[in-house]
């Protein structure tokens, strides 16, 4: 079988995933990086094996070899690009959130169902075997039909003050928000009627950036569900992990709890302090590379390469992209949102 090439566009901290998944993949060809960064591009490229680098993903557009790309540019940058690549009838997989308005995102669903291109959104927590396994004992009706569901999912203070640079045109909600909003409607297998939104800014703005500390979510969902979700940007530096997600379901029959930061599968102590390692998202043992974080971009090559649907695809993103507006206009307003479709 023919290899199927690959470019990447933004080779940041998360298209280095993107970049290893592809270099793996026995299907996959990853033929070029783009980067407004030159540089960046270029050690990309070379560090996973691409021979062309860009700075202009105008030029990967054009490129009649390339079949599909990865959009791993920052959370307000994912249109335009995936717009043309669509238009120039490539697949494309696009990091969370699709966009960050309903409009974008259903202007990037029209051009690909248009050019009849798959158009997947990485929400790699589905590949997660912890949430897997909730949503298994959801479908094999171990604990019943989920009526209360908890996320919590944050970051140290040192995503937004020193890995983001962009921070301050995301927010808690929109960088780890969505992925709860996600697994929300997943475990309740529809997607809310009504959502609360509330959120604070005064420590990151103290500290130069304007983005909000923290943002608390309720959805309410047709059948009776809710789920409450915190994420904030508020951890000490000092934490053990550089995230936290905890996660519980409860139904009539039974509950899942889920916590894969504070592990403890494996817990190094050294002069530092504490440190829970990646076991899960991308770790590489013996010089593979897996993880969950790795196998939702392998979903993307096997959907591009076999002709199949993405288990994710863009109409998803829509629905977390309109949820996530509906409550950030909760928040604003300080009222209920009443979610219209
Ligand atoms: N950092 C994470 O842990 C993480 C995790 C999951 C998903 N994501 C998502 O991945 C996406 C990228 O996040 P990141 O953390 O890698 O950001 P980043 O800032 O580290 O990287 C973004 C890269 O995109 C490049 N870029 C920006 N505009 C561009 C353009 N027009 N053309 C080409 N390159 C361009 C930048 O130069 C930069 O190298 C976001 O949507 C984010 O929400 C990030």
């Amino acid at each position: 079988m023919d290899k199927k090439r690959f470019a990447l566009i933004g080779a940041g901290t998360f298209g280095q995933v993107h970049a290893k998944a592809y270099s793996v993949h026995r299907d996959a060809e990853f033929a070029a990086v783009c980067d407004l960064d030159e540089t960046r591009a270029r050690q990309t490229a070379s560090k996973w094996g691409a021979q062309r680098t860009h700075t202009d993903w105008r030029e990967v557009a054009s490129d009649s070899t390339i079949d599909a790309v990865s959009v791993a540019t920052p959370d307000f940058a994912h249109t335009e690009i995936a717009v043309a690549m669509a238009q120039a009838g490539k697949h494309i997989l696009v990091e969370k959130p699709l966009a960050m308005t309903v409009e974008e995102c259903q202007r990037m669903i029209g051009a690909a169902r248009e050019r009849g291109v798959k158009l997947m959104v990485d929400f790699h927590n589905r590949w997660n075997p912890a949430l897997y396994a909730a949503r298994r004992a959801i479908d094999e009706g171990n604990i019943g039909a989920p009526r209360f569901m908890y996320f919590r999912l944050s970051d140290t203070q040192a995503v937004p003050l020193k890995m983001l640079s962009w921070a301050d045109k995301s927010s808690p909600l929109w960088f780890l928000g969505t992925h709860c909003i996600d697994l929300a409607c997943w475990f309740a297998g529809e997607v809310p009627r009504r959502a609360y939104g509330c959120c604070r800014h005064g420590v990151l703005r103290q500290k130069g950036v304007d983005a909000p500390d923290f943002f608390l979510s309720v959805l309410e969902f047709p059948g009776g569900a809710v789920a409450s979700i915190e994420n904030s940007w508020l951890l000490p530096e000092s934490s053990p992990s550089i995230f936290d997600l905890k996660c519980e379901v409860c139904g009539p029959e039974g509950n899942v709890h889920i916590d894969t930061s504070s592990h403890r599968a494996t817990e190094i102590t050294d002069k530092d302090g504490v440190h829970y390692v990646d076991i899960l998202g991308e770790p590489s043992v013996h010089g593979q590379h897996m993880g969950f974080m790795i196998e939702s971009v392998k979903h993307f090559v096997d959907c591009v390469v076999n002709g199949r649907e993405p288990l994710v695809p863009g109409e998803v993103g829509l629905e977390v992209t309109r949820i996530a507006c509906a409550l950030e206009q909760s928040a604003e307003k300080g009222e209920l949102a009443v979610i219209e479709r």
